[in-house]
């Protein structure tokens, strides 16, 4: 029997811009099905809908597949990045235009929890991280690119501000072995950082990882380009919802849901981004950083 760890963030926001859509028989998109807890809430709610489902990890689909069986003739299940979805993908299941979409970003619990791919500082495992064939290992990265190469990932993506002792920290150790496990990274970061800037609640290589995972996936560079088309495969008055985690992500969105509402095509819904309310963020702590913005297309 699976047990689905994930909980959906903001779900009761995401299902009301939803309803205000006022459509019967709405074709829905979810970019990031994961474990399926938004896109079962989507077909349980709204019993005329169907829902796309796309993820580029192909375990994660599965496990989307298994949980969203009760609406199995309502689902359409696609191996897929969101960012490279096109009118054809749409065209090949019979529709020609979305009246939702849905971009949950980052990475499931499911991953962090028993993926077994080095997610988490708190596991002793193979650092991989690898959401699909396209992304680098997380090892190669640290075995093989150059101080400087590494120092720019661990600034930009995790805005870490010991990122130059890290980097060349990494350099030394590798000198003597492979750098292969989540241990051996925590031991190169504590090493690194002086016990009294050590954040007080979590782990001081947190930023390290979230950097090495945004690298090995080039999750923002997807982002950036699901938003040169997916919001144009919707109908008018369709809503793209975008939920990020941090401040890389919703930066991006931010700025191109501003540009596409330059174009007149689109407004934004969102003059700031919705976040968890007290309640959520008491029952699920990982939606505290949770920011969602939404935009309509108006033609
Ligand atoms: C936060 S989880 C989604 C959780 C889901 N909304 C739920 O309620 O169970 C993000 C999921 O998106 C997938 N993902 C991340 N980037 C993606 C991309 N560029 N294209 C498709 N799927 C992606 C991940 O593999 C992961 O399963």
């Amino acid at each position: 029997m699976d047990s689905f760890q994930h909980i959906p963030v903001l779900l009761s926001e995401v299902l009301n811009f939803f309803e205000s859509l006022k459509v019967e028989n709405s074709l829905f998109l979810d970019g990031t099905v994961g474990e399926g807890g938004h896109s079962f809430a989507i077909l349980e709610k709204f019993p005329n809908s169907k829902v796309i489902a796309l993820d580029r990890d192909l375990e994660m689909l599965e496990r989307a597949r298994r949980r969203l069986f009760p609406f199995s003739n309502r689902v359409f299940f696609f191996h897929k990045n969101f960012s490279e979805f096109q009118k054809e993908d749409l065209f090949s299941l019979g529709f020609s235009q979305l009246n939702g979409i849905l971009l949950d970003f980052g990475i499931s619990t499911y991953h962090i929890r028993s993926s077994g791919r080095g997610f988490s500082f708190q596991k002793n495992e193979n650092l991989d991280m690898r959401l699909s064939e396209t992304s680098i290992p997380v090892s190669y990265i640290l075995n093989t690119y150059s101080e400087k190469e590494l120092e720019k990932i661990f600034l930009e993506y995790g805005e870490e501000n010991w990122s130059r002792k890290i980097a060349k920290k990494i350099v030394e150790f590798r000198k003597q072995k492979k750098i292969q496990t989540t241990m051996d990274l925590n031991k190169i970061v504590e090493d690194s950082i002086p016990k009294k800037f050590w954040p007080p609640k979590v782990h001081p290589s947190f930023r390290i990882y979230q950097a090495l995972r945004i690298k090995s996936n080039s999750e923002l560079e997807h982002i950036q380009r699901a938003f040169l088309n997916l919001p144009f495969l919707l109908s008018k008055n369709g809503i793209l919802l975008a939920i990020s985690f941090h401040s890389l992500e919703d930066r991006i969105v931010k700025q191109s849901t501003k540009q596409l509402a330059k174009t007149n095509r689109f407004v934004t819904l969102t003059k700031k981004p919705v976040q968890p309310q007290n309640l959520e963020i008491l029952q699920n702590p990982a939606s505290r950083s949770a920011r969602l913005r939404a935009i309509m297309a108006v033609e």
